[in-house]
C-alpha cells in the first residue's frame, strides 16, 4: 500500500473524496482555539451539525467522534468529525493515534480518497497525522482472495490546511511517510507466516532493503556462524532444516556524533524445541522475529533520513524446532564471548541467540546499545499485550530511553534489574544456567542478557513480547501492536543527532 499525500491550502468542503475527516479542538468556552472548517461543513449540511452540538452530543472532546453521510450535500460522501480536546494537552503521540483512527475509518468505509481538514495550530504537526493515517490504514491482507480481499485501498490523502503550505510542512509529510513505511515493513515481516519468513528469507529481505537504500550489509551464513564460534545461535538452529544466520546492516555518516547499535531477536518460528510448547497459540510464534523485523524497519527509516549518527542494525535469525539434531536440556555450549551455558529449557532460545548477537555487536563499542526481543511470556503477564517492558544498565541510558518513549508515545514501562535474582543463573556444571525459576521471568531473562554486554555500558533491553503478539484488534494502533518499538528507537537516534 502506498498512499499519496497532497498538502493544500483549500476549503475542505470543496474537495471531492470518499471521506472528509475534520479535526476540531474542544468547543468548550475558554480553551476554544477555533472551529476549523466546522462552520463551513455545518452550512453545507443545512445546520444539522450545530443542532448536534447544541444537543451536546459533540463538544470536540478528545476521542469524541461523529460520523455522518453527507447525502450529496458535500463533495465528500461522508464526513467524520474528530474531537481533539484541549490544545495544551494533545501530545504528538495522541495526534498520531487520532490519525490512526482516521486511517482505520477510511478502510472501514472502503475509501480510496480522503481529505483531512487540519485546524489552525496543527500545521506544524502534520507529521504525526500522516504517520497515524498510514499506520491506522495498515492491514495484512496479501493472502486473502475473492470476497475476503479488501474492496478498496486508501490511495490518496489531501491535507487541507487553513494557512499557507510551507516547505517545512512538505518536509515533515515526507519524513512521516518514511517513518510509517519503516513501521509497516516491520509489521509485514512480523505478520508473514513462518513458511515464508525463515532465517534465509529474512536475511534476503534485509539484503534487498539495504542494497536498495544505500546501507552497508553483511550476512553471516551458517558456515560463518560455525566458523566464528557462535555456538549458542548454532544450537538453537540445529534442530531445524532452515539454518540460522546473522545480519549486520549499518549507516555511517561522514561525521557521526554518536554510535548506536540495535540488536533484534529473529526466531522465525518458536516451537519451543524439545521443550515443546502446547499446541494452543503456537502459531502466534511466527511473530517471534519481531525484534529483528523492527531492526529492519528502523534501518529502512535511517537510510532515508541519513542522520548524523552512526547506526547499526543487527539480528540473529534461527528457527527453534525439535528434530533429531535438536539441542537438548542438559547440553552445555560455549558462547561467542567464551562463557559456558547450561541449557535448561530449549524454549528459552531467545536469550541464547541474543547472547551471541550481542557479544558480536558490542565489539562496535556503541555509545548506546539497544536490544529488542519477544523474549518472555512473563513480560506479557506483567504488562499485558499493549505495552512492552524495558531495562537499563545505566541511568544515563535510562534517561535517554525514557525521553525517547515520551516523544514516541509508545507504551513502554521501565522494569527493574533486581540483583537478588542473579543467583538463579548459577549452574553446577557451567558458568551460567540459562533460565531461572518461574517468578520474575522477564527480569531473570534481562539479567542473563546483561552478562553479554561486555564493556558496552549504556545498554537497554526491550521485551516487546506483548505488543508483537497483540490481539489483532489492537494491531492498527501506533502505541502497540506489531512494529511497536520502531518509533521509540527512531527518536533515540534523532535525539543523538
Ligand atoms: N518467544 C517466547 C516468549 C513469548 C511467549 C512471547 C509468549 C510472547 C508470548 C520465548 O522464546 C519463550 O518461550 N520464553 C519462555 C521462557 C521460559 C522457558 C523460561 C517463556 O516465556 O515461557
Ligand atoms: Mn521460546
Ligand atoms: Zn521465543
Amino acid at each position: 500500500m502506498t498512499v499519496k499525500f497532497t498538502l493544500r491550502a483549500t476549503d475542505p468542503t470543496k474537495e471531492s473524496a470518499d471521506v472528509l475527516a475534520l479535526f476540531v479542538w474542544s468547543l468548550d468556552g475558554t480553551k476554544r482555539k477555533g472551529k476549523g472548517s466546522l462552520d463551513a461543513v455545518d452550512k453545507a449540511l443545512g445546520g444539522q451539525l450545530s443542532k448536534l452540538i447544541k444537543k451536546d452530543e459533540f463538544k470536540g472532546k478528545r476521542d469524541q467522534v461523529v460520523s455522518l453521510p453527507t447525502l450529496g450535500k458535500l463533495k465528500a460522501d461522508r464526513v467524520i468529525i474528530y474531537g481533539l480536546g484541549d490544545p495544551e494537552k494533545l501530545t504528538d503521540g495522541d495526534l498520531r493515534t487520532v490519525g490512526a483512527k482516521v486511517g482505520r475509518a477510511a478502510n472501514a468505509d472502503k475509501a480510496k480518497r480522503l481529505v483531512v481538514a487540519l485546524p489552525d495550530g496543527l500545521e506544524a504537526r502534520a507529521r504525526f497525522v500522516v504517520e497515524g493515517i498510514e499506520l491506522g490504514a495498515y492491514r495484512f491482507s496479501k493472502y486473502l482472495t475473492g470476497d475476503r480481499k479488501p474492496k478498496a485501498d486508501l490511495g490518496h490523502v489531501t491535507l487541507a490546511v487553513e494557512g499557507k503550505v510551507s516547505a517545512s510542512m512538505k518536509a515533515s509529510v515526507e519524513l512521516a511517510q518514511h517513518v510509517a513505511a519503516g513501521v509497516n515493513i516491520a509489521r509485514d515481516l512480523s505478520n508473514e507466516p513462518p513458511n515464508v519468513i525463515y532465517p534465509d528469507s529474512l536475511a534476503e529481505f534485509a539484503e534487498k532493503m539495504a542494497k536498495g537504500s544505500g546501507l552497508a550489509i553483511k550476512v553471516f551464513d551458517y558456515k560463518e556462524i560455525v566458523r566464528r564460534g557462535m555456538k549458542l545461535l548454532q544450537a538453537v538452529g540445529q534442530g531445524s532444516e532452515r539454518k540460522p544466520c546473522l545480519v549486520h546492516m549499518s549507516w555511517t555518516p561522514a561525521k557521526p556524533k554518536k554510535r548506536i547499535v540495535f540488536v533484534g531477536k529473529g526466531v522465525t518460528f518458536d516451537s519451543g524445541g524439545l521443550s515443546i510448547k502446547p499446541g494452543a497459540g503456537m502459531g502466534e510464534m511466527k511473530h517471534d522475529m519481531s525484534g529483528a523485523a523492527n531492526v529492519v524497519g528502523l534501518m529502512h527509516i535511517i537510510a532515508a533520513l541519513k542522520p548524523d549518527v552512526e547506526v547499526h542494525g543487527i539480528f540473529a535469525a534461527a528457527e527453534n524446532m525439535p528434530d533429531g539434531a535438536a539441542y537438548r536440556p542438559g547440553d552445555i555450549f560455549s558462547s561467542l564471548d567464551g562463557k559456558s551455558v547450561e541449557i535448561v529449557n530449549t524454549d528459552a532460545e531467545g536469550r541464547l541467540v541474543l547472547a551471541d548477537a550481542m557479544a558480536y555487536a558490542r565489539e562496535l563499542e556503541p555509545d548506546l546499545f539497544v536490544d529488542n526481543a519477544t523474549l518472555t511470556g512473563a513480560c506479557v503477564v506483567a504488562l499485558g499485550n499493549t505495552c512492552s517492558g524495558w531495562y537499563a544498565a545505566t541511568e544515563e541510558a535510562a534517561t535517554a530511553f525514557q525521553a525517547a518513549v515520551k516523544v514516541s508515545g509508545e507504551n513502554m514501562w521501565r522494569m527493574p534489574l533486581l540483583e537478588e535474582l542473579r543467583d538463579q543463573m548459577k549452574s553446577e556444571v557451567a558458568d551460567l544456567k540459562h533460565t531461572g525459576d518461574r517468578w520474575g521471568g522477564s527480569i531473570s531473562a534481562a539479567l542473563f542478557l546483561r552478562e553479554f554486554i561486555g564493556n558496552a555500558k549504556n545498554w537497554i533491553h526491550c521485551d516487546i513480547a506483548g505488543p508483537a503478539m497483540a490481539d489483532r484488534s489492537f494491531a492498527w494502533n501506533p502505541k502497540g501492536g506489531t512494529g511497536h518499538g520502531v518509533l521509540t528507537f527512531l527518536e533515540l537516534v534523532l535525539a543523538a543527532g
